[in-house]
């Protein structure tokens, strides 16, 4: 087949892990038969210093018209502490998820055997965890009416969810229970917070027509410490826009490194694939980036975009070989020897080569 894949790198480290996934992306493409155009994009400081939008509508038509988006991050230092900007980086993903309709992203939390001592947890509670962080993405508070009123002295952001949302989100976040192990967290805070009740009333009448998952109901801050209490508990674990950002970046960890998260964001348009890391702006250029969430990421791209699986499993297993070996970034080595992106993301495409 022949697809057409958006590349978006933005910034920081962006650039460099989207041009190890890219060598990913054609190892597999040479060893099954498929071509790829590549067109690349402008978004996030690196679209504002070009034309002073963060996602510009020249990005959004070459999304709109691609098979798949795979996107780098997006930040920078320049905006950070500078709370007065009126244009931030961070408005291109959240203009991009919002304008493609993504309003689902999908973080799968996987243990790699050779990284069971990285993570912070110990090691038989981390081993065979496996699950999937469903995270709301066009809604809730990130998109909610916000301002500032008494002169500026005083701020607000409305977290707001419609029916038809929590429906949608919900419905996904079923299929894919059934899909996996037939279990359903729904995590809110439907002690305090309305829109949390409404998502609770919504999961409870769609409940009985999905018989085969079994529905549980979380609190979110019980949800933050049974994740790392028991992180095996979980299967299939659904939640809403700010909620999801906090708790994945917290299941991140688990698996022994930022570095290895990867998410494929979907909806109504182009679906797009990122690794969750950011955009690490002091690391960048200085080839220690970990290039394997975005490497994981042009999996999912494989598996969900186009509903290739063996393409996919093809980069796990090259990743996971690549861990195996040792052949690591610096937040991997432990001190032993750390190779660069560049040399990891060439090991593991020459791995895919070579296991023809
Ligand atoms: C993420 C990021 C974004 C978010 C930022 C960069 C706007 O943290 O994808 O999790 O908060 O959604
Ligand atoms: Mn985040």
């Amino acid at each position: 087949m022949h697809y057409n894949i958006a590349l978006l790198p933005g910034d920081g480290i962006g650039p460099e892990v989207i041009r190890e996934a890219v060598k990913a992306v054609d190892a597999v493409c040479a060893r099954f038969g498929h071509t790829v155009r590549y067109t690349t994009g402008w978004v996030g400081a690196c679209a504002i210093d070009r034309c002073g939008n963060p996602y510009p509508a020249e990005t959004h038509a070459l999304c709109m018209e691609s098979d798949a988006v795979l996107f780098g991050a997006v930040g920078d230092p320049r905006y950070d502490n500078d709370p007065t900007a009126k244009v931030r980086p961070e408005q291109g993903l959240l203009a991009m998820r919002k304008q493609l309709g993504l309003y689902a992203n999908l973080r799968p939390v996987e243990t790699f055997a050779a990284l069971a001592d990285k993570s912070p947890l110990k090691r038989e509670r981390v081993e065979g965890a496996d699950f999937l962080c469903i995270r709301e993405l066009t809604g809730g508070m990130y998109f909610g009416e916000k301002g500032r009123r008494d002169s500026g002295d005083t701020a607000y952001d409305t977290c707001i969810y419609s029916r038809s949302e929590v429906e949608r989100i919900l419905e996904l976040a079923f299929t894919y229970a059934a899909r996996r192990r037939g279990h359903l967290t729904v995590v809110d805070k439907a002690n305090v917070l309305e829109t949390s009740r409404l998502w609770r009333q919504v999961a409870q009448e769609m409940a009985p027509q999905h018989p085969d998952v079994q529905v549980d109901y979380m609190y979110v801050d019980n949800a933050a410490m049974q994740l790392i209490r028991d992180p095996k508990a979980f299967d299939v674990l659904v939640t809403e826009n700010t909620f999801g950002d906090i708790l994945t970046d917290e299941a991140s960890c688990i698996t022994g490194s930022m570095g290895l998260l990867a998410s494929a964001s979907v909806g109504a348009h182009t679906s797009l694939f990122e690794p969750i890391h950011g955009s690490w702006p002091q690391a960048a250029g200085k080839g220690i980036a970990n290039p394997l969430a975005a490497i994981l990421s042009a999996a999912m791209l494989f598996e969900y975009a186009f509903g290739l699986g063996a393409e996919g499993k093809a980069i796990r297993q090259a990743v996971a070989a690549s861990l195996d070996a040792g052949v690591v970034t610096e937040d991997l080595a432990d001190g032993g020897k750390a190779s660069s992106t560049a040399e990891v993301g060439d090991w593991i495409a020459q791995f895919i080569n070579d296991n023809k």
